[in-house]
């Protein structure tokens, strides 16, 4: 089949380039001009694991371009939804894409792969379709994609959620997905646009009861680790998003929860544990600090930080929970000594002047004291001898050695 991804960012490059492993022809259209050249010479714009490889072995079923001259066969809409002040989404990118698709089209399918809120696809998106044409069919299709393992949730996901409105959205969807091997709910726009929401709020408060729990067993002296691996027997819990540490960042989590709070306000509801689950998020980072105070005054001491992106194998520092701990210790006045494997260039966009070391080792050079925010596998086992002080506090469960140092872990 013919598919037409509108925005190759993360969700975008990922749904096009497994597409057309599946066999089908994708064209792939992004304003970003460098982007699209990347995609032209066959060099994947981001990282994402097997992405690369992917995109070569298909290069003969892939296209890009930068306008909407030509769009062809099932159009998936894939551009970002980001915040606004009030937590709300700017729709305005995927309006412009749906008009742009609408245009350039006389029937055919438009699917809505961004997250938006529920009633957007049906009340906002379609009535832009429909100014063009009544022949076009428009539908709703949510990504559940872990980045980092976007390629792997395509391929094999727990399900594929479709809204459809008419028998063409549910044919086509049906017979692009045909090569999966998942159950396949068949619904309407806006259950699909909550299914996601709904989704990401659900494990996000998953996580957070977790760090709740974590906080109590902290104070108790116990291991939430241990605690947790009781609960997770109950099979109607189960074992997934029970890791407790520092909290959820990333560019989807926070953003959800947030958008799922001030769209429900609008329509006259407070969503009172999604609330919740927003405050304990932004306080747990903190819990490091309190925890590091109760060995010195950060003022004028070099504090090493382990882990700067949101979470492991990725440069994606969006929402990560290092940026308030560096934030809160930069107007303590303490010194830092950052360290990640991947996502320095990106940090130092938002923290310019603090000091990057290429090394574990340089990092903890004469620190007084190590935070460790990111769960990267090197972290597993660290050699704290060139620490002034040795005082080291987890946020993240992934130490292995902790002989010789003074340990803390956030919740345990
Ligand atoms: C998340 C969801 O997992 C995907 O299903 C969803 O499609 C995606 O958002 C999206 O909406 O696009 P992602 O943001 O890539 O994916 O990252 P996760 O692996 O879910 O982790 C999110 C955050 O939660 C990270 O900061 C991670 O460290 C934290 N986390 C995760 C915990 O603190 N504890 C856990 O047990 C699990």
């Amino acid at each position: 089949m013919d598919i037409t991804v509108i925005g190759a960012g993360y969700v975008g490059l990922t749904t096009g380039v497994a597409f057309a492993e599946l066999g089908n022809n994708v064209r792939f259209i992004d304003i970003d001009e460098e982007k699209i050249n990347k995609i032209k010479e066959g060099v994947a714009p981001i990282y994402e694991e097997g992405l690369q490889e992917m995109m070569e072995r298909n290069m003969s079923r892939i296209k890009a371009a930068s306008s909407y001259n030509e769009i062809d066969g099932v159009v998936f809409i894939c551009v970002g939804t980001p915040s606004l002040q009030d937590g709300s989404i700017n729709l305005e990118y995927a309006k412009e894409a749906v008009e742009n698709a609408a245009k350039n089209m006389e029937e055919g399918l438009i699917v809505i792969k961004s997250t938006v809120f529920p009633g957007t696809t049906e009340k906002i998106l379609l009535p832009i379709v429909e100014k063009y044409s009544k022949k076009i069919s428009i539908a709703m299709n949510p990504e559940f994609l872990r980045e980092g393992k976007a390629l792997h949730d395509f391929l094999h996901p727990d399900r594929i959620v479709i809204g459809i409105r008419d028998e063409k959205g549910e044919r086509l969807l049906k017979e692009l997905y045909k090569p999966i091997d998942a159950p396949v709910l068949v619904t309407n726009p806006t259950v699909a646009e909550l299914i996601k929401y709904a989704s990401n709020a659900f494990l996000a408060t998953k996580i957070t009861f977790a760090n709740e729990i974590g906080n109590l067993a902290k104070l108790l002296g116990i291991d939430v680790y241990e605690v947790m691996k009781g609960v997770a027997m109950d099979h109607r819990i189960s074992p997934y998003f029970l890791n407790a540490g520092v909290g959820f960042g990333g560019s989807c989590f926070p953003k959800d929860l947030k958008a799922l709070r001030a769209g429900a306000k609008k329509l006259g509801y407070d969503m009172l544990l999604v609330d919740a689950v927003l405050k304990i998020n932004d306080e747990q980072p903190l819990r490091v600090i309190k925890l590091l105070e109760k060995y010195m005054d950060v003022r004028n001491k070099t504090i090493a930080i382990l882990g700067l992106a949101f979470k492991a194998n990725t440069d994606d520092i969006r929402e990560s929970r290092a940026i308030p701990v560096i934030r809160e210790l930069l107007k303590k006045g303490a010194k830092i000594k950052a360290y990640d494997p991947m996502a320095m260039e990106n940090m130092k966009r938002v923290f310019p002047s603090i000091e990057y070391c290429d090394s574990i080792d340089k990092a903890l050079d004469s620190a007084d004291a190590c935070l460790i925010l990111t769960d990267w596998k090197e972290f597993e086992n660290i050699d704290f001898q060139k620490m002034r002080k040795k005082i080291v506090i987890e946020g993240r469960r992934i130490l292995k050695n902790k002989e010789g140092i003074i340990y803390e872990g956030i919740c345990w």
